[in-house]
């Protein structure tokens, strides 16, 4: 747990806001545990942070799954959406606001902002023409499809041709601006190859209008578009809305500008373009800052296919807590794939990795360790030198860098090897040490003194541990005897002169096969 805010800095994160037609896989909760990790990281930091999730609820798709469940849509939605927010809380998400489109602050805000753009005359009403895809919620080019195959090039389902009088957003005005800010600030999209995908899409591409409403009588589950009564609001439109109007935009201007723009909005590959061409037009012509930075993560695969509901082959968050627990989940969806790369899910890497570095390499340092106090120092480890150890020296302060700038970087899975290859450190020094030869020798100082380097170099990692596997950290804390509020000023060497143990049982238990 962390500490009030002292930075003085604000830090606002979002995670997409994942569709309602089924429940949460562990591709929603990798995006979400991601966004969990870096606010807590911020939070240690001392930053003020706002952490914004929720669902997506409008749009055919929702609504078909609604009927083909037997239920009626709003309760449908108010059923999947608590899904999410339970999941989030058992696998410890501590986020600041669910937001879900259902909401009356998020309806009132979209209506607003199409009126805004309306004033502008950025929205006209024309002819639409279009290939559809339901199950995806997109629209494709004759070229797209014909390119693939006459399908969906997304799911490869078939698609419908649809022809109709809409409401259109004048993106393609927005074209010229959007590349050269692309170009000025290359690190607007991350990681670099999404920003290089998103401008070779713009080189090669011609950005369309975008239709931006849907007449009730095809979709009937949405925001009344505020310009005709006989139309709803474009999922999409209304969707990535949710990022200003959780906030208060069109409501309350003084919490909207306390926290916009936002600081990192993360998101997976799937819906980059939605993200780095769409949003950033309408912002641009809300008249609003662009967020700080986007960040397009790859994908969790099994083989080949992405993990998704339409390719069935998901993994369910609640089937693996079980196995590995909460925060095993968390460390090997952090550590197995650097952000930005897709990852291969299968049980042997989730076993080797919970098992090499959660059970042996920690487990076994922060059990050793314990037992040890309680053998030699029937738990009392009151030492006469609190200075760290020549051999600590070195890895220690390494990791004190790398840990902060790599976790700045969202680089979680090198952070967390910074933190492990001091672990690695401090169990060589117990191999090396020979603590039960010191003790047949009855050099008790000698003991002490060694076991409060172990003490202090486990209560530290607990700290940078904290933000991905924060259960654990806190364990490992109550195990000193320790306050379980903790932030990074408290990461410094001999903040406690002395120790009094209460062991608990093993962190964790090796995963048999
Ligand atoms: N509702 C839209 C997003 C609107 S945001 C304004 C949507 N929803 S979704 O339910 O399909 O969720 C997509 C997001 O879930 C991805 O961008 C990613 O964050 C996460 N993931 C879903 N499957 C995933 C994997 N197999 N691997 C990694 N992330 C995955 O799109």
């Amino acid at each position: 747990m962390d500490k009030t805010p002292t930075s003085g800095i604000k830090f606002y994160i979002t995670t997409p806001i994942y569709y309602v037609n089924a429940s949460p896989h562990i591709g929603h909760a990798y995006t979400t545990i991601i966004a969990d990790a870096v606010a807590r990281f911020k939070r240690f930091k001392g930053d003020e942070v706002f952490f914004l999730t929720g669902t997506d609820e409008h749009g055919e798709k929702i609504k078909k799954a609604a009927l083909a469940a037997g239920k009626n849509t709003q309760d449908f939605v108010d059923e999947v959406s608590l899904n999410f927010s339970r999941l989030w809380e058992k696998i410890g998400v501590r986020y600041d606001y669910f937001i879900r489109t259902t909401d009356a602050s998020h309806r009132q805000a979209v209506q607003k902002a199409i009126k805004i753009l309306a004033d502008k005359g950025d929205i006209y009403k024309s002819t639409y023409h279009s290939l559809y895809c339901v199950p995806c919620e997109a629209f494709w080019t004759d070229t797209q499809v014909k390119d693939a195959g006459n399908l969906c090039p997304d799911c490869k389902r078939p698609v419908e041709t649809i022809e109709e009088e809409n409401y259109f957003f004048k993106l393609s005005q927005y074209e010229p601006w959007l590349k050269q800010y692309l170009k000025d600030n290359p690190g607007f999209v991350r990681p670099k190859i999404r920003h290089n995908e998103v401008m070779g899409f713009l080189d090669n591409n011609k950005l369309q209008d975008l239709c931006i409403s849907r007449p009730k009588t095809r979709v009937g589950w949405g925001i009344d578009f505020p310009l005709d009564n006989n139309y709803i609001v474009y999922v999409w439109f209304d969707a990535l809305l949710n990022y200003i109007s959780a906030l208060g935009f069109g409501g309350d201007e003084k919490k909207f500008k306390k926290w916009w723009p936002a600081d990192i909005q993360f998101m997976a590959k799937d819906i980059l373009r939605h993200h780095a061409i769409f949003w950033p037009i309408m912002l641009k012509a809300l008249d609003l800052p662009m967020p700080k930075a986007i960040f397009a993560h790859g994908w969790w695969k099994i083989g080949e296919e992405k993990i998704s509901k339409s390719k069935g082959n998901i993994v369910n968050p609640l089937d693996l807590i079980k196995d590995i627990g909460v925060d095993g989940m968390r460390y090997f969806l952090l550590r197995e794939v650097t952000l930005g790369l897709d990852g291969n899910y299968n049980w042997t890497a989730v076993v080797n990795r919970v098992n090499s570095d959660l059970a042996n390499d920690l487990g076994n340092l922060v059990y050793r360790t314990l037992n040890m106090a309680e053998k030699y120092e029937q738990g009392k480890v009151n030492p006469s030198h609190t200075g760290i150890p020549g051999i600590f020296k070195e890895i220690f302060e390494s990791m004190q860098t790398k840990y902060i700038a790599l976790m700045d970087d969202y680089d979680f899975s090198a952070a967390l090897e910074s933190i492990f290859a001091f672990t690695s450190v401090m169990n060589k020094y117990v191999e090396d040490t020979k603590p039960w030869n010191l003790a047949k020798e009855k050099k008790e100082e000698e003991i002490r003194n060694f076991l409060y380097a172990l003490l202090e170099g486990i209560r530290i990692i607990a700290i940078y541990l904290a933000p991905v596997i924060p259960q654990t950290a806190a364990s490992i804390m109550r195990q000193l005897g320790l306050p379980e509020t903790f932030d990074f000023r408290d990461a410094v060497w001999a903040k406690y002169k002395s120790y009094s143990i209460k062991k608990e049982a093993p962190l964790f238990p090796r995963i048999e096969t």
